[in-house]
Parts: structure tokens; C-alpha cells; sequence
């Protein structure tokens, strides 16, 4: 059956479900209540990120537009590694995508090696990574800029100018995961110059093309403000994707 591949000229929008919900059976009325929401909103390219042991089943017969991605994945293809899933697995269980480096991750010990490691796996197993930075805090001499800098140069060492069509960068600050707001569009917009800056730094002009995304607190009322002023080409979003009628509103807001 045939990977989908989404149209990134539309707004993207991830919905990241990270360990939830409790069983497939709501897993499947999430995603049926998902596939919902985009028959209208045509002007949106949704990729969902579901626990890795429901892919499989809620891609099974699916034909529509709606993408899959892996929450996170090792690089190695197979191995003595208890516990964990692979991205070759992900790849075979009709996933398309990989949020690579998601900051629940690294909290949890992942290392910038360990990002570029799987980031560079995605690329040769066929997988779009979404590639994820952020700082943990900001400080008023900005030293988060160097942070993200290094975030950018270690996962983007080494890879093909012509890949970063295939990738995606969504700059999650640690500190809006699971927040009250987002940041403000104003800063994401600084942040999303810098990044790019960054990315051209690393891998020349070509970086100029690249698609950056903002997670963090967004919701239904600031979903489309960050896209329009923040000029970034999508999102990342956790728990408003699981709520029905908050993430049917998000996309609306998006196509309206
Ligand atoms: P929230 O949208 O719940 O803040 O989570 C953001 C996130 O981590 C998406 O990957």
C-alpha cells in the first residue's frame, strides 16, 4: 500500500497524540474525528503522530491525504534494543514521517548524536524528518541562540543540500510545551530568521528553502495568528490535537 505523502505548500499541521490515548478503541475515534476535520479544511496538510503500536492498524486501508509520522524512533534498523521501535519498523507500518529529537526525548537522554544519527536514518529509509529544537529557558544574553545554533549544526552536519526539501524544522521551546501560551508571534518570527540563517550556515543556500514549523500551546485561537505573523509554514501540535472540537477548529481557522 502506498506511503502519503503530504502537499507542503499548505500549512502543516502535526498532530502530535505523544502517549495518548489509553486504547485503540480511542485511538480510532480520534483519528476517524481527524479524517473528519480535513474533509473540509482543504487548504491544510495534516500529518498525525499516534502511539507507534496503533500505526499500523489506523493505517490499514486508509486512502485519504492524512500523513503518519513516528513520535520518535532509533536509527539502528534492528537490534538488542528492549523497548524500543525502529524507524525502518515505523517506515514498514506506513509512516511517511519522524519527529526526530522531540524534546520529551531528549530529556530522557537523547543526544545530539543520537538526533543526527536518526535524522540521517530517516532521510536514507525514505522518512520526511521533523526535526525539533529548543532551548529549555531563555536568558536575557541570548544565550539560547547558540543553543539552537549547535541543535541545527550537529543534526545538519553532513547531509545533501538537496535533502532539506525533505525535512521540516519545528522549534518547540522547551519552556511553551505544555504551557498556558505560546510565545509570541514576534519572537517566532526573529527565531524563525535566525533559524534559517542557521540552516543556510550549515548547508548553504539551498537552506534558504527550509520549512520551519512553531510547537507549543497552540490552540484554535493561535494557530492562524502564528502562521500569518510568524510566517512559519505549519504546526506542532500536542494537546490540542486531542481534543475534538479543539483541533477541528484549529484546522477551520486555518482554511478559513
Ligand atoms: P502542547 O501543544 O501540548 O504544548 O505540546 C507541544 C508539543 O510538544 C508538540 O510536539
Amino acid at each position: 500500500m502506498a506511503h502519503v505523502t503530504i502537499d507542503t505548500m499548505k500549512a502543516v499541521v502535526v498532530a502530535n497524540w505523544k502517549m495518548h490515548p489509553q486504547t485503540f478503541k480511542d485511538a480510532r475515534k480520534l483519528f476517524d474525528s481527524t479524517k473528519k476535520a480535513i474533509e473540509t479544511a482543504r487548504n491544510v496538510s495534516v500529518i498525525v503522530a499516534p502511539p507507534s503500536v496503533f500505526v499500523r492498524e489506523l493505517s490499514r486501508g486508509y486512502r485519504g491525504r492524512i500523513a503518519f509520522a513516528a513520535q520518535g524512533a532509533r536509527a539502528e534498523l534492528e537490534g538488542a534494543f528492549t523497548g524500543d521501535v525502529s524507524l525502518a519498523q515505523m517506515r514498514d507500518a506506513r509512516c511517511t514521517y519522524a519527529i526526530v529529537g522531540h524534546a520529551e526525548r531528549r530529556a530522557r537522554g537523547e543526544t545530539n548524536e543520537d538526533v543526527a544519527a536518526q535524522l540521517k536514518a530517516s532521510l536514507s529509509l525514505g522518512l520526511s524528518p521533523i526535526l525539533c529544537v529548543g532551548e529549555k529557558e531563555r536568558s536575557s544574553d541570548g544565550t539560547h541562540y547558540a543553543f539552537i545554533k549547535e541543535e541545527l549544526r550537529s543534526a545538519l552536519s553532513g547531509i545533501k543540500p538537496s535533502d532539506i526539501k525533505k525535512i521540516l524544522i519545528a522549534y518547540e521551546p522547551v519552556w511553551a510545551i505544555g504551557a498556558v501560551k505560546p510565545m509570541t508571534s514576534r519572537d517566532m518570527h526573529e527565531m524563525g530568521i535566525f533559524i534559517r540563517k542557521c540552516v543556510v550556515e550549515s548547508i548553504g543556500d539551498a537552506g534558504m528553502d527550509v520549512r520551519i514549523l512553531y510547537g507549543g500551546a497552540i490552540d484554535q485561537n493561535t494557530a492562524r495568528p502564528m502562521i500569518e505573523e510568524a510566517h512559519v509554514h505549519g504546526l506542532l501540535v500536542g494537546r490540542a490535537s486531542l481534543e475534538r472540537g479543539v483541533f477541528v477548529a484549529i484546522l477551520e481557522s486555518l482554511s478559513a
